[in-house]
């Protein structure tokens, strides 16, 4: 097996010259400003060590990335009741697709498409705003073992101000009963749990517990099987229309978001955070996904593997 910080390191100096890197999203207009020339990757294993490299210390909106830990939020409080919200399928459509929402009598297909989460925020949110996102991230801090991670309020707002898609998709389902609460207040939830800042060290450390069947540190965040579970709609619904593809080239657990961050998890074995803006047309990290099939391929890491 090829030694990890090498190989990190290795792709981490091509990745950060390679001249193809995809076009960054700019329909939250605060995240066009951020330069398509970063990338960062951080790694942290079982058995503690952390290896980064690039931009992996530098912060980024880790935008849908936050529906892992939103989903894992809704889990702790309403447990299976969630399922009654959204369902487990692949919906083989892009992130923000609102036709199926019609076919579907307003019903998301999987927790991690813009209509599943929103309808997870306002499960969380049950009508209270401030507290729901101050208990997502409070989660999330606590994941990371570390207080500093913060919502990037300019980016939250930057949303706020043009996230037309988004509010069709919460007023469609509020229509259906999907949403129970006021559909501002949970739209606000979800704009500012996408608008978390992180770096890819923070954001492996923050996905330990999903490569360690849910524990941390000796403490239980959620049980072995509702681990196994995330890790399930992760690799199947991760990266919407891509997700396949993710499979088949990658094949580890793995979330993506618009700000170009994914977060993969190969269980026993490694969290992984990689961070390049550009994104492929179904909007998700073209180099990050590179740089995730290359170290998995190195290190031997597929949930497909009958070695991991
Ligand atoms: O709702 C949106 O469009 C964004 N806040 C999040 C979308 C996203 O990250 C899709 N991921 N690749």
């Amino acid at each position: 097996m090829a030694d990890l910080a090498a190989t990190v390191a290795d792709i981490a100096a091509r990745l950060a010259q390679a001249s193809a890197r995809g076009r960054v999203a700019d329909y939250i207009p605060e995240l066009g400003r951020v330069s398509a020339d970063h990338f960062g990757i951080a790694v942290v294993t079982a058995a503690g060590e952390e290896v980064v490299a690039g931009d992996g210390d530098m912060a980024f909106s880790i935008q849908s990335i936050s529906k892992v830990f939103a989903l894992v939020e809704a889990l702790c409080r309403h447990g299976d009741a969630v399922w009654d919200r959204v369902g487990r399928e692949p919906s083989g459509s892009a992130f923000n697709s609102i036709i199926q929402l019609e076919l579907e009598q307003g019903r998301p297909r999987n927790p991690f498409i813009n209509a599943g989460a929103i309808a997870v925020s306002d499960l969380i949110a049950a009508g209270d705003a401030s507290s729901a996102i101050a208990a997502i991230l409070a989660r999330i801090r606590r994941l990371a073992g570390d207080v500093s991670i913060d919502v990037d309020t300019a980016v939250a707002w930057s949303e706020s101000q043009t996230g037309y898609r988004n509010a069709a998709l919460a007023n469609y389902m509020r229509s259906f009963g999907t949403i129970a609460g006021p559909v501002d207040a949970t739209l606000s939830v979800y704009f500012q749990q996408c608008a978390i800042a992180m770096s890819c060290r923070q954001l492996a450390r923050a996905g330990r517990f999903l490569m360690a069947g849910g524990m941390l540190d000796g403490a239980a965040i959620i049980s072995p099987e509702r681990a196994r579970r995330i890790n399930a709609l992760m690799l199947t619904c991760g990266h919407y229309d891509a997700s396949g593809d993710f499979a088949f080239r990658v094949g580890l657990p793995a979330k993506s978001g618009v700000g170009g961050g994914i977060l993969a998890v190969a269980p026993g074995r490694a969290s992984i955070a990689v961070w390049s803006p550009g994104l492929s047309p179904q909007g998700n990290s073209l180099l990050g996904t590179q740089a995730l099939e290359e170290l998995a391929h190195a290190m031997g890491w597929s949930v497909f593997n009958p070695e991991l």
